[in-house]
């Protein structure tokens, strides 16, 4: 079964001689539980492609179907639960709460949601990402690998049925960025999620189940 699927999905930023074809055209299906890599250089159209898999930004025309679910004919409010509810995010900077602890954070989205987080998988999210020890830290004791596992920690805490992480290791040295995208699939793997990743390291690239390379808006390369 396919979580995601995206048709003919084009994004134009702008107008006229100035506008930007973002994405020109993509096909894409992800299989429930795959752990896929998207590939290109800078400027292809990364970062664009993920925010439309996650409902952040509308495009200018095709379509994003999620768990079976065409995302793009929700009216805002809608898509707004809809994306709390299905997609986690990490991104390059972590965006942690700097006034809250680690476990605060973790939870912090759970809670702005109404909802009360499952202890037991939580523990069991935090057990597997090494935050234990972690846990009444402030993110500023942190080290970046620490404090992008807490990032990632905080988008799984709500059990997503889609991961989406933009070039997740991209402030960390190579060792750290190899830990983290170990740890990110073992994750992905223990909770059955599907994660769509997106980096510019080739090598970080092949941990996953796929790879898709894009170049100047399109699909050059299914993996
Ligand atoms: N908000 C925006 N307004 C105008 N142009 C944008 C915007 N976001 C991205 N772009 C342009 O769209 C193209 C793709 O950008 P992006 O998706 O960020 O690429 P990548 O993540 O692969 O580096 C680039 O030419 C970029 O300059
Ligand atoms: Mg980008």
């Amino acid at each position: 079964m396919n979580i995601l699927e995206t048709h003919a999905l084009k994004k134009i930023y702008g107008t006229g001689d100035t506008a930007v074809h973002a994405l020109d055209g993509i096909d894409l299906t992800v299989a429930k539980g795959e752990f896929l890599a998207i590939v290109g250089t800078s400027g292809s159209g990364k970062s664009t492609l993920l925010h439309m898999l996650g409902g952040l930004d509308r495009p200018t025309s095709g379509s994003v179907t999620v768990d079976g679910k065409d995302i793009f004919s929700l009216k805002d409010e809608a898509l707004t639960i809809f994306r709390r509810r299905k997609i986690g995010f990490v991104f390059q900077n972590y965006n942690l709460v700097p006034v809250l602890s680690v476990r605060e954070n973790i939870v912090l989205p759970v809670q702005l949601d109404g909802n009360t987080p499952d202890g037991i998988y939580v523990h069991s999210v935090i057990e597997t990402l090494g935050l234990e020890s972690k846990l009444n830290n402030l993110p500023f004791n942190l080290s970046g690998g620490q404090q992008q596992r807490v990032a990632i920690a905080r988008a799984l805490a709500a059990k997503p049925a889609i991961l989406l992480a933009d070039e997740p290791t991209g402030n960390l040295d190579s060792k750290t960025s190899q830990d983290v995208m170990g740890l990110l699939k073992v994750s992905g793997q223990k909770f059955g999620q599907t994660i769509v990743m997106i980096t510019h390291n080739e090598e970080l690239a092949q941990m996953a189940d796929r790879i898709v390379r894009i170049e100047d808006g399109r699909i050059v390369v299914r993996g």
